[in-house]
């Protein structure tokens, strides 16, 4: 029998390559609001992931990006972004993952991303460690904060809500050595625990961006908080993922720029 970080590396892998074999090839896409698209790819990956956790983990709840699911906080749940990074995909532009958590009772218990266009797999498990392809991975030892390279992201409600967004990116811009949006949060946060970004900072992500990312980045000696410093939870209001030598300055920097309808 598979152990649960080989049956969360089989779905993810599986999913992955369905996208793969569909990257810059034609398929329908619909949007689920302005700036946010849904493609059959997305479906299909899903169905694809489906697959391998309905055939080894049949009794096991699953809670995904397009087909829904049960809450992230009771009993033993697979948490489903079927591709993180669907407007890179739609584009060609070749940074989009697939990522596969398996929570239960509220906490993470083992997780995989797959990068759909290279030949990455970042995976761990609970007091386990995280690894790249199989090798152990740590985050980066920078402590100072300019010289410390960070990344961010925006929610799909981007276009109404630019001004309540962007103070927090004018105080990344001030303060730390360079600021990049890549666009799969998954990743970002796979990307910290592999010492390639240094800090990650989002509003509002949805619980299958963070469910396996949190883990692999915590494993890795990262810190993952919500805006405040505690704890991040899958509903949190934002999230800030950084080499513990930065954390806390990144949380400074935002904090005066928190908007307030997202303080709690
Ligand atoms: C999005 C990506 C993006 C982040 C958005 C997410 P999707 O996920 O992770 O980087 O900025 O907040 O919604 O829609 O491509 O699965
Ligand atoms: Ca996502
Ligand atoms: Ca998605």
């Amino acid at each position: 029998m598979l152990n649960d970080l080989e049956v969360a590396t089989l779905a993810a892998e599986a999913g992955a390559e369905i996208a793969r074999s569909a990257f810059n090839s034609t398929y329908v896409t619909e949007f689920k609001g302005e700036v946010n698209p849904v493609t059959a790819i997305d479906h299909a990956a899903e169905a694809a992931v489906f697959a391998v956790l309905a055939e080894h983990r049949p009794n096991d709840g699953v809670l995904a990006e397009e087909s829904g699911g049960v809450s992230w906080e009771k009993g033993r749940v697979w948490i489903v972004d079927p591709i993180d990074g669907t407007v890179n995909f739609l584009h060609g532009f070749p940074h989009s993952s697939v990522s596969v958590g398996l929570w239960e009772d509220g906490s993470p218990i083992a997780g995989t991303i797959v990068d759909i266009s290279h030949n990455e797999v970042f995976s761990a498990t609970r007091e386990g460690g995280a690894y790249l392809n199989g090798c152990p991975i740590h985050s980066s030892g920078i402590s100072v904060p300019i010289r410390a390279l960070v990344c961010t992201g925006f929610p799909y409600d981007r276009n109404e809500r630019a001004e309540d967004y962007l103070p927090a990116i004018g105080a990344l811009l001030r303060n730390f050595q360079g600021v990049r949006r890549l666009g799969s949060a998954a990743l970002d946060l796979a990307w910290i625990a592999c010492g390639r970004l240094d800090g990650y900072f989002e509003y509002l992500l949805h619980p299958w961006d963070a469910a396996a990312g949190l883990l692999i980045a915590t494993e890795a000696g990262a810190l993952v908080s919500d805006l405040q410093g505690r704890p991040y939870r899958l509903d949190s209001k934002g999230i800030v993922a950084a080499t513990p030598g930065i954390h806390e300055a990144l949380v400074s920097a935002i904090s005066p720029e928190i908007p307030a309808r997202l303080r709690d």
